[in-house]
C-alpha cells in the first residue's frame, strides 16, 4: 500500500516561497555552519513535507552521503512507512494550525538498516514574509544512547527487585522446610509406635481376651476408648498435680502399685470420672489389664498424632501455595486482605513461635481487587521487618478493618520493637536505605512495599516512638488499582 502523500504540484508558489525563505537563511554564515557541523538534525520542509535543506548530521543518520541527496525527498523515502505517515500527519497539523510541536521523544526505525533509534524532536512552522505558513523547520537530537542507558537501568532495577524477592523467599522457605519437617518427624515416630505395639501385642491378644473376666469387658473398652482422644496436652505442673491426686485415690482404694497406675492414667490423659474403673484395677490382675489398655489405646493416640501432624503439614503447604498464587501470578483478582496476612503468618510460624506474641484483630471486610501475590509480598516485608525489630521477642499487633464507609481497608502492623529514630524516619522508604549490617538487608523491602501499595492506589504511612516500637499503616481501596 502506498502511504505517500499526493504528488504535490512541482514548482508551486508555496514551495517556491519556502525555498526563497530558506535560501535567505542559508545565505547567512550561521545557518551554513549549523547545517554542516551541528550534531542535531536540522531540516526545512515545504508544505508537501519535502526536504528543502537538511543538515549533514540528518543526512548521515538517514542513510545519505550528503544533504543534497535528500533534497526533494520525503520521510517516506527513508523511514518506515508507518513512522513516515505519522510524521507527515504531525507536520500537516503544524502547518494547518500554526501550533509548534515541541520536545517530543520519537522512536524511529531506519529504513536502510532496520535499526531503531530515538530522537528528541521539535518542529515549528516556517513563515513567509507575509506571515503565511510555507513549510516547517525541524530540529531533532539523537537520544538513542540515553534511551538505551535508561532501559538498561530499568532492567537492572527490575533485576534487583527480583533478587530481593528471591532473597526473602529463600529465607521464608528455610523456615517452611522446618515447619514441614516437624510434623513429618512426628508422623514417622507415630508410625514406629504403631508397628512396635502391633508386634508386641498381636500374638498375646487372643489369650488376653480369654482371661479378661466378662464383667470387666465394658470397663476395659471404656478405658481404651477414653484415651484415644486425649484432651489438650497438660503442662508439667498440671501433670504432676493429676499424678499425685490419682496416686492418693488409688492408695485409698487399696490398689496395688498405685504409683504405676497413676503414671499410666496420666499418660492416657485420664484423671476424672474414674469411679467406674476402680473395680477392674482392684482385681489381682488389674495392673496387667491396665497395661494392655494402655498399649492398645496407644494405637489410637498415634493415629491422632498422625492426623494432627498431617493437618499441620497440609496447612503449611496450602499457605505456600497461596503465597505464590502459583497459577495467577501478576493477575488482578479479588482477595481477602486478612487471609493474605494469615498466609504469611503461617509461613513465619517457625520464627514467630520463638517469642513473638502475635495479636490479630480482624474485622469483617470485603474482598478487595488486588494482585494477591504482590500484596503477600507487602505483608511479608512488614512482618519480616517487625520480627527483626523486636529481635524475636515482643508483640506484633495486626489489625484489619474497613474505613471510609467500607470503601477502603486499613491494615495496621504495630510492633514493640526498637522503633525508628526520628532522623531516619524520612528515609526508610528510599531504595537501599537500611540500618541492617552489610549483607543482611538490601534496604529494598519498604521501597518495594510502597511501589506495590501505590500500584493498588493505596497509601502507606509509619509512626514510631523510638525505643517503643513502630506502627505501619497500609490503606487500600476496595476497588483496587488502575485497570492494567
Ligand atoms: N518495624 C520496624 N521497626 C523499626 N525499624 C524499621 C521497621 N521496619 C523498617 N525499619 C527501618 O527501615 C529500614 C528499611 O527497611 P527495609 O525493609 O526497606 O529494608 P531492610 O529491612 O533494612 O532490608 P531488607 O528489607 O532488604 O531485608 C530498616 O533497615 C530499619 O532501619
Ligand atoms: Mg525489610
Amino acid at each position: 500500500m502506498d502511504h505517500s502523500p499526493a504528488t504535490p504540484e512541482v514548482g508551486s508558489d508555496s514551495t517556491k516561497s519556502a525555498e526563497k525563505i530558506v535560501e535567505s537563511f542559508s545565505d547567512g554564515l550561521l545557518l551554513k555552519a549549523l547545517l554542516e557541523s551541528h550534531p542535531d538534525h536540522l531540516y526545512f520542509k515545504d508544505r508537501q513535507c519535502r526536504l528543502i535543506r537538511s543538515s549533514l548530521s540528518h543526512a548521515k543518520s538517514s542513510g545519505f552521503a550528503s544533504p543534497e541527496e535528500m533534497i526533494g525527498k520525503t520521510d517516506f523515502d527513508f523511514h518506515d512507512a508507518e513512522d513516515a505517515r505519522g510524521f507527515y500527519e504531525n507536520e500537516q497539523h503544524i502547518m494547518a494550525t500554526g501550533e509548534p510541536m515541541l520536545a517530543v521523544e520519537e522512536r524511529i526505525i531506519r529504513k536502510h538498516t532496520g535499526d531503531e533509534y530515538w530522537v528528541f524532536t521539535s518542529k515549528i512552522p516556517l513563515h513567509a514574509e507575509d506571515g503565511t505558513i510555507v513549510g516547517i523547520i525541524g530540529i531533532g537530537r539523537d537520544i538513542t544512547e540515553r534511551k538505551q542507558a535508561e532501559s538498561a537501568l530499568r532492567k537492572a532495577e527490575l533485576q534487583l527487585v527480583e533478587s530481593e524477592k528471591m532473597a526473602l523467599l529463600g529465607q521464608l522457605i528455610a523456615g517452611v522446610a522446618h515447619e514441614v519437617n516437624t510434623p513429618l518427624g512426628a508422623i514417622g515416630a507415630a508410625v514406629g509406635n504403631i508397628s512396635g505395639t502391633l508386634d508386641q501385642i498381636l500374638q498375646i491378644l487372643p489369650a488376653f481376651f480369654r482371661t479378661l473376666p466378662a464383667e470387666f469387658e465394658g470397663t476395659f473398652l471404656e478405658l481404651v476408648r477414653r484415651s484415644v482422644n486425649p484432651a489438650s496436652p497438660l503442662s508439667a505442673r498440671e501433670e504432676r498435680q493429676h499424678r499425685n491426686a490419682l496416686r492418693r485415690r488409688f492408695q485409698e482404694e487399696g490398689i496395688e502399685n498405685a504409683d504405676h497406675a497413676a503414671e499410666i492414667f496420666v499418660m492416657m490423659g485420664i484423671s476424672e470420672d474414674i469411679d467406674g474403673l476402680l473395680p477392674m484395677l482392684r482385681h489381682p490382675q488389674g495392673a496387667q489389664y491396665l497395661d494392655m489398655a494402655y498399649k492398645l489405646s496407644g494405637l489410637g493416640r498415634s493415629a491422632s498424632i498422625i492426623a494432627t501432624a498431617g493437618d499441620r503439614a497440609g496447612k503449611v503447604v496450602f499457605a505456600l501455595k497461596s503465597y505464590a498464587h502459583f497459577d495467577r501470578v501478576g493477575e488482578w483478582a479479588y482477595a481477602q486482605v486478612s487471609e493474605g496476612i494469615d498466609t504469611v503468618l503461617t509461613l513465619y510460624h517457625n520464627q514467630l513461635k520463638r517469642g513473638v506474641i502475635v495479636e490479630r484483630n480482624y474485622s469483617p471486610t470485603p474482598e478487595i481487587r488486588c494482585r494477591p501475590d504482590e500484596l503477600n509480598q507487602v505483608w511479608t516485608n512488614l512482618i519480616h521487618n517487625a520480627i527483626h525489630a523486636v529481635n524475636l521477642q515482643g508483640t506484633l499487633s495486626i489489625k484489619v478493618e474497613p474505613i471510609d464507609g467500607g470503601e477502603k481497608i486499613r491494615a495496621t502492623f504495630a510492633d514493640s520493637g526498637h522503633g525508628i529514630p526520628h532522623e531516619i524516619a524520612e528515609r526508610i522508604f528510599d531504595p537501599f536505605f537500611t540500618t541492617k549490617p552489610a549483607g543482611e538487608g538490601s534496604g529494598l523491602g519498604l521501597h518495594i512495599v510502597r511501589q506495590i501499595v501505590e500500584k493498588h492506589n493505596g497509601t502507606i504511612s509509619v509512626r514510631s516512638e523510638p525505643g517503643k516500637g513502630a506502627t505501619f499503616e497500609v490503606i487500600l481501596p476496595v476497588a483496587g488499582g488502575a485497570q492494567n
